[in-house]
């Protein structure tokens, strides 16, 4: 009676066909990898586990000034010139976009969405603070008929249900970061994955990759209920109704 407690790891195969819709591997932009020799090196391993295709989503944030529109294109596109001859997977440029002071200037340069129709914009909002003006940018964003996609809810620590519901009613949609679910951003945020995925809110799963540590670390330890992997291979389903 006590079978439907028992976790799994995730299978070996789980990564086949896999597309990544949210990660640092643009080398050198943000906090994420920080030379092409390790994005590089990170595509082959993923390569090896299954992955297809990833969007590359860098910071678009204060503290990263220099980072626009036209420069991180023009850095993907050299990037991805040398990731074709290492590698099979199939990259695309978005952005992960700051509801912050500099916001209003990255919605006038054009989103780097998450989709190819130009609609779905990755958004995050500080860790620790809930402001009135994320719901503001939000709104315009809505405004302009394009779709919010929040960043790892699970992390924002002013977030409880009521902020999630509120999020949902507003018909924003959601992406798990899955280490969440191996407590690698505190048991808290742990707690609000499980918490979310089994109550059906994500939409989308994204790696979040700033480097392979995290997941060489985290990924052997993860253990989960076949209803969570389930629901989580249904999210990597859901991945790919972006690159249609
Ligand atoms: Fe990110």
């Amino acid at each position: 009676m006590f079978g439907f407690r028992k976790k799994y790891s995730l299978p070996e195969d789980f990564f086949q066909g896999a597309h990544d819709i949210h990660c640092h591997l643009l080398p050198g932009v943000d906090d994420g990898f920080s030379s092409a020799e390790k994005s590089l090196y990170a595509l082959k391993k993923l390569e090896e586990r299954g992955v297809k295709k990833m969007i590359l989503t860098p910071h678009f944030m204060n503290n990263y000034p220099e980072n626009n529109r036209k420069s991180i294109s023009a850095e993907f596109e050299t990037f991805k010139a040398e990731a074709e001859k290492a590698c099979q997977i199939e990259l695309r440029l978005g952005g992960e976009y700051m509801l912050e002071g500099g916001f209003p200037e990255h919605f006038k340069q054009g989103f780097l969405t998450l989709d190819k129709a130009g609609t779905h914009v990755l958004c995050e909002t500080s860790y620790m603070m809930y402001e009135q003006n994320y719901t503001n940018m939000l709104y315009d964003i809505m405004c302009e008929e394009l779709q919010p996609v929040i960043a790892h809810p699970e992390r924002y620590e002013y977030a409880g249900k009521d902020v999630y519901m509120r999020w949902k009613d507003k018909r924003y949609k959601f992406q798990m970061n899955l280490l969440s679910l191996a407590g690698v951003y505190g048991e808290p945020a742990r707690e609000k994955a499980h918490f979310l995925l089994n109550e059906g809110m994500y939409d989308y799963i994204g790696s979040d990759m700033h480097g392979l540590d995290n997941f060489r670390r985290f990924l052997p330890e993860l253990r989960l209920r076949t209803k969570e992997i389930d629901a989580i291979a249904q999210l990597l389903e859901n991945n790919k109704t972006l690159f249609d």
